[in-house]
């Protein structure tokens, strides 16, 4: 069985965040990657004892590990081959250990922390776990974090997978993702495949040593991948520091803790443990002397060690005859003096070259060490030799380390403070100049940069460009902290506040965007600064339109605005107004925005005033054209932001499926979403999930629309933006038919809230939910207050389903005897027929609505056959029904039967049982028992469960917590916590334990 520490490839995962042209620019990156299989655990040299690997580099190899007369401390090699000492106490620790290895060998994975203060024996513990798993057949993988790799994403977990021999998962397609937003979700997705593939044929043991120093993107896929899954056999190990790194090293220990990960919190060694490993050390039995010389380690094996090599070096080790004893009582130099101190006693180029190397990456290459140092590699091999006989510095492979962190820190402590600023941030210059990419600095930067620092802010600003598709957390910090170096008064702060807003969005910091725009929007800016954060602060899915056009708004008022800002804001506002809802007429605001567009040629105004135009058109009867104009922005090449271009292919998208081109429709859907699913594009899946909702319940294909619409997260507040209120609409529609009353109560609960929003389309959505749910309970007041009360029929954007509620409208008017809801259903049809040449679709419709008026049978046989073959079958099932309806009222009894059975048979099909069964029971009237053969989702049961109830349960079976299943499936809590409910209902259970009976007795 293999067991591989993938070493030191620093640049490891640096490729899908670098553009193209850079990777194959010559730089440091090339030089340093290492990307050597270190040998099996046995020997696996304990990187701590400087021990370590063959001489690269030309350096000498002999002396690294000398440590004087007499004495050979056990990290000396014997007959040329590493020594590890053998570990020391930690009984316990080596138990539970042993006890999840064996258990992963089984099939049965867990979490591992190792916790512990610095220096505790936590590495040599890991080392440990290596050699327990190799002789239980487990391959152990092998990925460490870094202090200057944390804003390289997946930095330790591509080093534990991508980078094994073989490798788990596959470079090459994460490396694609490497230009895609929600890079995050589809490597965790990719990531899991493969270890769960892996797994299959062999146990893995996962192990990531020191993750306080591991980037958000690793820290947050281990929220998710190492979420306890017991069926599969992967035990994850972990190592880090008590009470080291920043908040989200600190959630992922509790979320872990929480999911029953299993901690060991490592403690000060025993006095019988110390003893030993000073035995180990000088190879005799230690005196008093020297046991109580070695309590000045306070059980800390790191201190320990240190007083062991200290009393060699100052010669205060006397063994003969099998004892070894201290002289003096005093604590040798290595451990009294201070770092400054034991640099001094090094020659002045080996006390400089270790000085250099603690503002270096955690491991250099020589040549960046002479890069700073201002001197040809070769100059420095003494020094550097020095520096390893010393024990400070170790070879690592290809690159140079500190023997330990401890050590490193401790020199850079004796650094004065300014001067350490100072070459940390000439470290940053030269790896720049070597060719390094800006994330690769970005940690250097961030902490060395001062204020004004112009070189700084653009390389962090860059840095931040390059994570954001991977990590828009990390993505932000870095873009936080360019703010931080910027003066207030740059005049370039404006569009990095907007940058940073745009990444915080993405990174759903959706406070922290408001804060920072409310900061800097209330310090004096110039109007073009504001304008350009004032664009960009709302987000298309989580501000309502009424906040992106008050935002527009007051751009506008701004004097000195340029051309292309006042354009496209005026672009925005008018396409947020056509979300917004207005009846008809009203393009003023968009017509001004096109013009605006095209004086100033931009893009982004031109498709945004294009696709508002449009919006107008269609609600003002000329669906024809706004199709035509919204093909036409199809052919503008994309540039720059990407949200406009989305959206106009999704309005093209819309108003194919409302002239009734579904096919294309689903087509131009398909399309997309592959695409979106291929670039990993999140953003667009999201919004291509919501369209293709849209196009499946106008297509009738009601599960599918469901299933479309489903994936989409739950609002956790129902704000009622534009978004919100479509998917409310869609689900409702879907569980009326459906006859999901669970659904639609829900649904008919958030039109409540939704009703009180000042934005005509959200009210119209929420009308036509509640006139519709009390319409199918027969209820035709209360479907009357709703459809007939202040809401407008044709409200932009026209979607699909508008044209369903025409005729939903035409019934309950006809039904309840309301002349002002005829009115102006008249009206409205008299619109749809304004176009020449028209849309035959929307000419049957306003025959189908005036045949409900007028009740005249033969208008409506006629609108049926015409929709019969429609790609609408839903409008023609309710036009047949309507048909059979007046037709029985005529006592044409033989023709209505036709029609209703045409009609029962339609609704049966998409699944539309509720209207089935309505029709069923007019047909019962006429003596014609139908049954509803084709079963609807089952109410209760395993059957009944939806696609995604079922994944949540099935997780949840597995003993996944709420908060695990919400990580792992992309939901929020909160839509995991209502799927868990209804489920439970369906299943007739109240509990967790009873689910686990439940699958036993499934099993
Ligand atoms: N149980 C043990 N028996 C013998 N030697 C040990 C033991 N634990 C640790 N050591 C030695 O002590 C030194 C420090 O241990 P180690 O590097 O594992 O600490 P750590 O907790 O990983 O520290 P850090 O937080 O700095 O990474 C190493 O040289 C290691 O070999
Ligand atoms: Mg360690």
């Amino acid at each position: 069985m293999s067991v591989e520490r993938a070493a030191s490839a620093n640049y490891v995962s640096l490729d899908h965040c670098r553009t193209p042209g850079r990777a194959n620019v010559p730089g440091p990156s090339q030089q340093m990657v290492v990307r050597t299989t270190r040998a099996a655990a046995a020997a696996q040299p304990d990187k701590h004892n400087g021990a370590v690997h063959k001489p690269p580099l030309g350096f000498r190899q002999s002396g690294t590990t000398d440590s004087g007369a007499g004495v050979r401390l056990s990290t000396a090699r014997a007959s040329g081959k590493v020594r590890i000492p053998p570990i020391r106490g930690r009984t316990g620790e080596l138990k539970v250990i042993g006890a999840l290895i064996a258990a992963v060998a089984q099939g049965r994975g867990g979490v591992l922390v190792i916790e512990g203060p610095p220096g505790i024996g936590k590495s040599r513990l890991l080392t440990e776990v290596l050699a327990i798993a190799e002789k239980a057949g487990v391959r152990a993988l092998f990925g460490e974090a870094f202090e200057y790799q944390q804003t390289v994403p997946f930095f330790s977990l591509f080093m534990a997978t991508l980078r094994a021999d073989p490798p788990v998962g596959d470079a090459e397609a994460l490396r694609r993702l490497g230009t895609s937003a929600d890079l995050r979700y589809w490597v965790v997705r990719d990531l899991q495949a493969a270890i769960d593939a892996t797994a299959s044929q062999v146990p893995l043991a996962i192990l990531l040593e020191d993750i306080h120093w591991a980037d958000n993107a690793t820290l947050l896929a281990l929220r998710s991948l190492a979420a306890t899954r017991p069926d599969a056999p992967v035990l994850w190990v972990l190592t880090a520091r008590t009470g080291a790194g920043g908040p989200a090293v600190r959630e992922t220990l509790t979320a872990l803790e929480r999911e029953d990960a299993r901690f060991l919190r490592l403690t000060a060694m025993t006095p019988s443990a110390v003893a030993d490993v000073v035995q180990d050390a000088v190879r005799a039995n230690a005196d008093a002397s020297l046991l109580s010389l070695a309590d000045n380690a306070h059980g800390n094996p790191f201190l320990l060690t240190e007083l062991l090599r200290g009393l060699d070096e100052d010669g205060r080790l006397d063994v003969s005859g099998g004892r070894a004893v201290a002289t003096g009582d005093t604590l040798p130099r290595r451990l009294s003096d201070t770092m400054q101190q034991r640099l001094d006693q090094l020659s002045d180029a080996a006390s400089q070259v270790v000085r250099v190397a603690a503002v270096l990456p955690d491991r250099f290459s020589a040549g960046l060490l002479a890069a700073m140092l201002e001197r040809r590699p070769a100059a420095l091999v003494s020094a550097v030799e020095e520096a390893v006989r010393a024990n400070l510095l170790v070879e690592d492979g290809e690159r140079l380390r500190f023997r330990h962190d401890l050590l490193r820190e401790a020199t850079r402590q004796s650094l004065p403070q300014s001067l350490r600023r100072a070459m940390e941030r000439q470290s940053a210059t030269v790896m720049l100049d070597m060719g390094a990419a800006p994330e690769e600095v970005a940690t250097q930067l961030a902490r060395s940069a001062e204020m004004g620092d112009q070189v700084a802010i653009a390389a962090l600003r860059q840095a931040a460009q390059s994570v954001a598709n991977s990590d828009p957390g990390a993505a932000s910090d870095l873009s936080k902290r360019a703010l931080e170096l910027q003066s207030p008064h740059d005049p370039g702060r404006g569009p990095l506040v907007a940058e940073t807003i745009v990444l915080l969005n993405r990174a759903t910091r959706y406070e922290e965007a408001q804060r920072l725009a409310s900061t800097t929007l209330s310090a004096t800016l110039a109007p073009e600064e504001e304008a350009g954060i004032r664009l960009r602060l709302p987000t298309v899915t989580t501000e309502t339109t009424t906040r992106h056009i008050e935002e527009n708004r007051r751009a506008l008022e701004l004097p000195d605005v340029s051309d292309v800002t006042r354009a496209r804001h005026q672009a925005w506002l008018a396409y947020n107004l056509a979300m917004y809802g207005q009846h008809g007429h009203d393009s003023a605001a968009a017509n001004e925005a096109a013009a605006a567009a095209a004086s100033t040629g931009d893009l982004e105004s031109s498709i945004l005033s294009g696709v508002a135009l449009a919006c107008f058109d269609c609600a003002n009867g000329y669906a024809g054209r706004a199709l035509h104009r919204v093909e036409q922005l199809q052919a503008l090449t994309p540039a720059g932001d990407m949200t406009a271009h989305h959206l106009a292919a999704v309005h093209l998208a819309n108003l194919l499926a409302v002239v009734g081109r579904l096919e294309d429709a689903a087509a131009l859907v398909t399309g997309r979403r592959e695409k979106a699913q291929q670039e990993r594009d999140g953003m667009a899946l999201h919004i291509w999930a919501l369209t293709s909702g849209g196009v499946e319940v106008a297509a009738g294909r009601l599960s599918a629309a469901r299933a479309a619409l489903e994936w989409l997260p739950t609002p956790d507040r129902t704000g009622s933006t534009f978004v919100d209120a479509r998917r409310m609409s869609l689900l409702a529609e879907v569980a009326a038919r459906t006859d999901d009353r669970t659904l639609l109560l829900e649904k008919v609960n958030e039109a409540r809230d939704a009703h009180s929003s000042d934005s005509p389309a959200v009210r119209r959505d929420a009308a036509a939910v509640l006139g519709l749910a009390a319409w199918q309970r027969d209820d035709v007041h209360e479907a009357l207050r709703w459809l007939g009360g202040d809401i407008s029929l044709l409200v932009t954007p026209i979607v699909p389903n508008v044209l369903d509620q025409l005729t939903l409208a035409a019934r309950v008017a006809s039904a309840a005897g309301d002349a002002g809801l005829r009115a102006r259903l008249l009206d409205a049809v008299a619109v749809l027929e304004r176009e020449r040449p028209g849309i035959p679709l929307f000419a049957t419709i306003a025959q189908h609505t005036r045949g409900i008026l007028e009740r005249d049978a033969d208008a409506l046989v006629g609108a049926a056959e015409l929709l019969h073959s429609s790609g609408r079958p839903l409008l023609f099932a309710s036009a047949a029904e309507d048909a059979g309806g007046e037709l029985s009222r005529a006592q044409r009894n033989g023709e209505a039967l036709e029609q209703l059975n045409a009609a029962f048979d339609t609704y049966i099909e998409c699944e539309a049982i509720a209207d089935a069964r309505r029709v069923g029971r007019t047909l019962r009237r006429l003596g014609v028992e139908r049954r509803i053969v084709a079963q609807p989702r089952a109410k209760t049961g395993w059957d009944s469960l939806t696609d995604s109830e079922l994944k949540v349960i099935n997780l949840i079976a597995e003993g996944a917590t709420n908060r695990a299943v919400a990580t792992q499936l992309h939901l929020s809590p909160h839509t995991v916590k209502n799927h868990v409910h209804n489920a439970f209902a369906k299943l007739g259970i109240a509990s967790r334990a009873q689910l686990a009976q439940l699958m036993r007795g499934a099993d």
